[in-house]
């Protein structure tokens, strides 16, 4: 198991007081907070050795670059990739999404062709399908969601057929935290000729996530929800897609040789990668592999089920007064907990439980028509566990939600009004 208490002491912002009280963050769905390995190499970087990357001649730039791709080095391991051509910098996931609808899907998706997403789907993994199937007469199908809060895969072989091109999916939903069966879908999908998408925002982070072992050909995440700086991220693509596919933004670092008619492209991945890329961000992704590295990813996930476990067992007395979302499998579950009470807006339970230190969010989560059409609310509360949370801060987040309910004049299941 993790030492919770030793690594709660790497990050300085768990030592900090909201409204005089200890902070409790439950909002890593949204993004992960950042031990000092991580805030250390971002000063390091531009305290020891800013400079440009691929370009200089100079002793700073030299180590810059060695740093940047030794980053890359541990991304490229950490996800299980075979190359480090197959790792292209994006901002997050939303831009590594965007890459792939921009060029591959753009070139390769055209009147009639089917895109095969799920009711899940975050907005990064909706509304760029949504406006590509516009521009190419595409048709967008999807996977329902049962009331369990998984998928309905029942009619995966109409679903999944000679006219889909693209299955796009995320590994694990950030309002139900439901893990789907990504591999299993990978494998019906390239027995049609399609090819996957994987929107691993929510899995990288938490479990062990094996791009070769999914044989996925695309797979996109964000730094910020794995300890990792704001504004860096990854896409994987699987090589002999990446050799078909054109450049995304053009510029410097992208290209070999210009003329003024022409230009030639640089190799992979940098040909994916114009401008100045985000260097301190990369290297402090990097510093965020490394920590999780040394907790172990089994070990990562382990606590988590456990903790989520000991939450959805806690919450049951409330179960009366909220309706708590996503399957009670923990096997097929991450740490995310939605729930919604007609008598209690989420927003304002998310400002009373802010008032005690706690963090969470609440709202749509980015995944309006899971939320209305799917859950028929308007808005849910989530909270969202990673390493360094407690089952006392959990215990916490359940009293708390009781003085809630107490407050806004509704005697929580099993307690007294003087309770
Ligand atoms: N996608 C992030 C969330 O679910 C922002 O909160």
């Amino acid at each position: 198991m993790l030492d919770v208490a030793k690594i709660r002491r790497d990050f300085p912002i768990l030592s900090k007081l909201v409204y005089g009280k200890p902070l409790v963050y439950l909002d890593n769905a949204a993004t992960s907070q950042k031990p000092s390995s991580v805030i250390q190499a971002l000063v390091d970087y531009y305290e020891g050795y800013n400079a440009n990357v691929h370009r200089g001649v100079h002793a700073l730039s030299m180590e810059s670059t060695q740093r940047y791709e030794e980053a890359r080095e541990k991304v490229v391991r950490f996800i299980g990739a075979p190359d480090s051509e197959n790792l292209i910098f994006v901002r997050n996931t939303t831009e590594g999404i965007n890459l792939v609808a921009s060029t591959w899907a753009a070139a390769n998706i055209g009147p009639g062709d089917e895109i095969l997403l799920t009711e899940m789907e975050h907005h990064s993994n909706l509304v760029p399908w949504q406006r590509l199937a516009k521009d190419k007469d595409a048709r967008l199908r999807f996977i329902p969601v049962t009331d369990e809060g998984t998928l309905d895969l029942s009619n995966l072989d109409a679903l999944l057929n000679h006219r889909t091109k693209l299955v796009s999916m995320t590994h694990m939903s950030n309002v139900l935290g439901t893990i789907n069966p990504v591999k299993d879908i990978a494998q019906k999908a390239h027995a049609v000729g399609a090819l996957i998408l994987i929107d691993a925002a929510q899995s990288v982070p938490h479990m062990p996530v094996n791009v070769t072992d999914l044989g996925c050909d695309f797979l996109a995440f964000s730094s910020h929800k794995m300890l990792g700086p704001t504004g860096i991220g990854g896409l994987y693509v699987s090589s002999p897609v990446l050799e078909q596919m054109e450049p995304f933004l053009s510029g410097g670092e992208m290209v070999q040789e210009v003329t003024f008619d022409s230009a030639t492209w640089n190799d992979l991945p940098m040909r994916f990668e114009a401008g100045t890329p985000n260097i301190a961000g990369t290297i402090g992704l990097g510093a965020a592999v490394d920590y999780l590295e040394s907790l172990g990813m089994d070990q990562v996930r382990e606590h988590e089920t456990q903790l989520t476990g000991y939450a959805l067992d806690a919450l049951k007395e409330l179960s009366e007064d909220f309706n708590f979302y996503g399957p009670a499998d923990l096997s097929i579950r991450g740490g995310i907990i939605s729930f919604y009470s007609p008598d209690v807006h989420p927003h304002d339970l998310g400002t009373l439980l802010d008032q005690e230190g706690i963090a969470i969010r609440a709202g749509h989560h980015c995944a309006m028509p899971l939320t209305r059409d799917k859950l028929g609310v308007a808005a849910t509360a989530r909270a969202s566990f990673y390493i360094y949370n407690t089952e006392e801060e959990v215990d916490l987040l359940v009293s708390t939600l009781k003085k809630a309910l107490r407050y806004f004049s509704k005697t929580p299941t099993g307690t007294t009004r003087s309770g």
